[in-house]
């Protein structure tokens, strides 16, 4: 049966930990210029209905290192943006591809195109999740601290699809998450409904309250794609969110630094933090590229 990567709810700790075992052999191999042919003869479209640079480079990238062919369908060049069902497409383009990359605004576009494929799916980012992402950003925090156990994540500003996957994952790889965001910005009821482990998730409004007991402080975008009109708007609401000097005087030492970039400097994060020593915010996007070949390797063998 196909395997699809539309929410991370599909991956269990185990299928987590094969795909980091996966992530340090693929990034350990290409140092040496070692490529692997598990897509040899494969096809994978890539569909983006909004911009991306880690994404759709990195997915481009792991698909030809597996030895398959990425093929680039931005979202205004197919017939979709003229009315074509996603049904019709998805019908259609399983009689010429092996799989499908999707970012676009709706999550139901995405399980729409799941339902009608016969090819593995993978969510590359909707309006409410970004499962690449956070699959990437504990493989970092992992590799990094050498484990996940005990490490306390704080996600500070909109709680958004960055901030409702990194939930959704903490929760099967039983990650103490705590989140701070203003009032009418808080995770998405969906998703927290999907918890299971109720006590190791934390959601306040306060952006100092959780600073003091984090291992890794994690921010995005307070205007993602789509939110733009409302640009003005949020940055008046989240300027107390910002991760700056003032509010990293009360981290502990060694804190990590995480940002899914594109970072908006002088918005939800200042120079001298995403610069720090603390910051590991390349490292996470390099990861990306390791990642999502793990990813593609566990879904297609
Ligand atoms: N982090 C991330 O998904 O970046 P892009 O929008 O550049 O793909
Ligand atoms: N929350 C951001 C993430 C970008 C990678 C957005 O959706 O625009």
């Amino acid at each position: 049966m196909k395997k699809d990567f539309l929410k991370g709810t599909e991956l269990t700790e185990g299928d987590i930990y094969k795909i980091f075992d996966l992530t340090k052999k693929y990034k350990a191999s290409r140092k040496k210029g070692l490529f692997a042919s598990i897509l040899k003869n494969k096809t994978i479209g890539l569909i983006f209905n909004k911009p991306s640079t880690r994404t759709r480079i990195s997915f481009q990238l792991a698909i030809e290192e597996l030895g398959g062919r990425a093929l680039y369908l931005s979202g205004d060049t197919i017939q979709t943006s003229r009315g074509e069902t996603v049904k019709d497409t998805a019908c259609v383009l399983s009689r010429y591809l092996d799989g499908l990359v999707i970012r676009t605004y709706k999550q139901e576009e995405v399980e729409e195109y799941a339902r009608w494929s016969t090819f593995p799916v993978i969510n590359a980012l909707t309006d409410i999740l970004h499962p690449c992402q956070a699959l990437t950003d504990y493989f970092t925090m992992y590799e990094v601290k050498g484990t996940l156990e005990g490490i306390k994540v704080f996600y500070i500003g909109d709680g958004n699809n960055v901030c409702n996957s990194l939930i959704i994952l903490a929760d099967i790889l039983g990650v103490n998450i705590m989140v701070a965001s203003p009032e009418g910005y808080q995770p998405s009821k969906e998703v927290l409904s999907l918890v299971k482990n109720k006590e190791l998730l934390k959601i306040d409004t306060d952006p100092f309250k959780f600073i003091p007991e984090a291992d890794v402080i994690y921010t995005d975008t307070w205007v993602s794609m789509g939110d733009e009109k409302e640009a003005d708007k949020r940055r008046d609401i989240f300027q107390r969110y910002q991760v700056n000097e003032k509010l990293i005087s009360q981290a502990k030492d060694g804190f990590l630094f995480m940002h899914c970039l594109p970072a908006h400097r002088g918005w939800e994060v200042t120079d001298d933090v995403i610069d720090s020593q603390n910051s590991i915010v390349y490292q996470q996007a390099e990861n990306r590229l390791h990642c999502q070949k793990a990813l593609l390797h566990f879904l297609y063998k």
